[in-house]
């Protein structure tokens, strides 16, 4: 699996996303590709900066998170792209491809939460992420699937991120 930050993820979501990953390729054909995984404290800091300087920090906060809030930092978030799309991580890309479908019907199967949905930012507080996975375990993410309910903000009742204070 091709990953910059050199496959760094939690064993559980390793796995599950490695049983994902084959699901796909069986079920449509498409390969897909882990692009960002785990980031450190430092790497996180870079991609917020590299935010900023192009949008500005009101403009960043809608789409990074500030360097300690990232689930990225967990090692329980992935990024998933394909290798035939040629979606990257902005915009609404890939959310309008079969892979980016397939990603947002199945994944719930495979443990993983697409984390930031188009009609639920006012709820997470960023943007339309139809890249941004979260394993939370089957058991967690079928129930969610079941009782129809999209975001962890509202199952476990959080306002939305970020809550900055300065
Ligand atoms: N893009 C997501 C919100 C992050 O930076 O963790
Ligand atoms: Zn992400």
């Amino acid at each position: 699996m091709l990953n910059p930050f050199g496959h760094q993820l939690r064993q559980e979501t390793i796995a599950a996303l490695t049983i994902m990953f084959a699901a796909a390729k069986t079920q449509i054909g498409v390969t897909l590709v882990a692009e960002s995984g785990y980031r450190s404290y430092d790497n996180q800091t870079s991609a917020y900066h590299s935010y900023v300087d192009t949008l500005g920090v009101e403009g960043a906060d809608q789409t990074s998170a500030r360097p300690g809030y990232s689930e990225h930092q967990t090692g329980l978030a992935i990024d998933i792209l394909d290798t035939i799309s040629g979606c990257g991580t902005d915009g609404d890309c890939l959310g309008n491809t079969a892979t980016g479908r397939w990603l947002a019907n199945n994944a719930h199967t495979y443990g993983f939460l697409l984390r930031y949905q188009a009609d639920k930012t006012s709820i997470t507080g960023y943007e339309y992420e139809p890249w941004h996975f979260r394993f939370i375990g089957t058991l967690l993410a079928g129930h969610l699937h079941d009782v129809g309910i999209d975001t962890l903000e509202e199952f476990f009742n959080l306002p939305p991120a970020p809550t900055y204070t300065n």
